[in-house]
Parts: structure tokens; C-alpha cells; sequence
């Protein structure tokens, strides 16, 4: 029985995630404050496939002062988690963009023309700080826009200035951007501000698309829970997400 669930994402498994491409990660290693190392890595692969996740965009963070990543330290760390999954025979796609701090030097790459990391096409996936909300949104969606990219924004839910002011995500919704919740929002695992958001979120119909943002082991076991499974499809219902990246 559980095997003709599996086969049709359009009836949401029991102990399947609501994707079948994970669009944020921090998985592959060495990098950033994701996977250390190439066996956690591999490990986290092996979760998610456990759960019904076939392919992962990884998104290492690209942070001036903190993860200064670029395109050959993205590419390098691809390869090796690549070369291992080849290696024990693990079939699973994984290819890699990047979690784009919307800092000074997101700004600079995009005026020099820098060709940017997507996840598809002309899509990226960017983050504001958490400490604070970033001033002059509009004019960074706007220097997005002008260098063609389409930019979704990571876990609006997250970022403590949004709560008490949902209004900001019908506004960064407004000016383009398309907002990801993550997971393990809905979960708690956050806390409760986070979940309230992400319940508003979907709510508002405000979600076009949903990651996991997975860093460590922690997060893949949180997120496998039946607990957590049963949370997914109570607020995400019976359908799959991301299918536009499959
Ligand atoms: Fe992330």
C-alpha cells in the first residue's frame, strides 16, 4: 500500500516530505555552517532521501565578512560531494547555487555584473540579515531585477523584525520577491514567532515555495519526525512543492 503512495506525490505520503526537490541546503562540505565534512554530507543526503527527496539545489551561503564563497568554492565542494555519491553508488542528483546574503557585496557583484549562482534559469535565492531589517528593499529588488534575475527570498518567517509586522511579506511579495518558507518553521523548531509567521504566510497564500535549509543532522531529524510529517501535511496539504524545479 505504501509503495503506490510513494509513487504518486500527488497524494501526500505519510513519511515523505511535500518535495521532491530540495531548493535550500547547506549540504555540501566544508564550506559554510552546514556539513563539516564530506560523511556528514552523505549522511544528510541519505536522509533526505529516506524521504522522498530525489535531487537537492545546494545553497551554500555567499556572506561577505563570514562565508566569502564564490563560484570555484561552490564548484570544488560540488564535485567532491558529486565524485563520492559516484563513488558509493548513491543515486541522487544534487547540483549547487547559493544562499545570497542581500549585503554591500551582493550589491557589488550585481553592479560588476558578476554572473550570479541560480538555482534555475535566472532564479536566485537571497537572505536579508537577521539582526535587522535592510533598508531600501524596493532599490535592491530593483537591482535584481534590472540585472535580470528573479529572486526568492529565504525564510521571511524567520527574521524576528517581520513578527507583529506580517505586512512586510504582502510587500516583499508585491515588489517581486517570491518567498520561501522553511520547513521546519511550521514545526517550532524556530519557536513559536516563526511558526505563528509561517501559518500566516501560507494563510495569506504568500508561499511559492517551501526548502528545507537543512545544516546538520539535527535539522534532518526534526524534519523526519512523524511529528513534524504530520505538521507538513496539515499546513502544506496534499500536494508537492518545488515541482517547477524537478
Ligand atoms: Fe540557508
Amino acid at each position: 500500500m505504501l509503495g503506490i503512495f510513494k509513487s504518486n506525490r500527488l497524494s501526500h505520503p505519510v513519511d515523505y516530505f511535500p518535495i521532491r526537490t530540495d531548493i535550500h541546503s547547506h549540504i555540501l562540505p566544508g564550506i559554510d555552517d552546514g556539513s563539516p565534512d564530506l560523511t556528514t554530507s552523505i549522511s544528510l543526503v541519505k536522509g533526505l532521501m529516506e524521504s522522498g527527496v530525489s535531487r537537492s539545489i545546494a545553497t551554500p551561503h555567499i556572506i561577505s565578512d563570514l562565508y566569502p564563497n564564490n563560484a570555484e568554492s561552490i564548484h570544488n565542494a560540488l564535485e567532491k560531494l558529486k565524485n563520492e555519491l559516484v563513488k558509493q553508488q548513491i543515486d541522487f542528483e544534487v547540483s549547487a547555487a547559493a544562499e545570497y546574503m542581500m549585503d554591500s557585496y551582493f550589491l557589488e557583484l550585481l553592479q560588476k555584473k558578476v554572473p550570479l549562482l541560480t538555482i534555475k534559469n535566472n532564479i536566485i535565492l537571497t537572505e536579508f540579515p537577521f539582526a535587522f531589517m535592510p533598508d531600501h528593499v524596493e532599490d535592491i529588488s530593483f537591482s535584481i531585477f534590472t540585472e535580470g534575475y528573479q529572486p526568492i527570498l529565504a525564510h521571511p518567517e524567520r527574521y524576528g523584525y517581520t513578527h507583529g509586522n506580517y505586512k512586510v511579506y504582502h510587500r516583499w511579495a508585491e515588489i517581486g520577491f517570491h518567498l520561501q518558507l522553511n520547513l521546519l518553521s511550521l514545526t517550532g523548531y524556530y519557536g513559536n514567532e516563526p511558526a505563528k509567521a509561517a501559518r500566516y504566510m501560507l494563510k495569506h497564500d504568500l508561499v511559492t515555495y517551501v526548502g528545507t535549509d537543512m545544516h546538520h543532522a539535527r535539522h534532518l531529524e526534526v524534519l523526519k519526525s512523524p511529528a513534524s510529517i504530520k505538521i507538513f501535511h496539515e499546513y502544506l496539504g496534499n500536494k508537492e512543492w518545488n515541482t517547477i524545479f524537478n
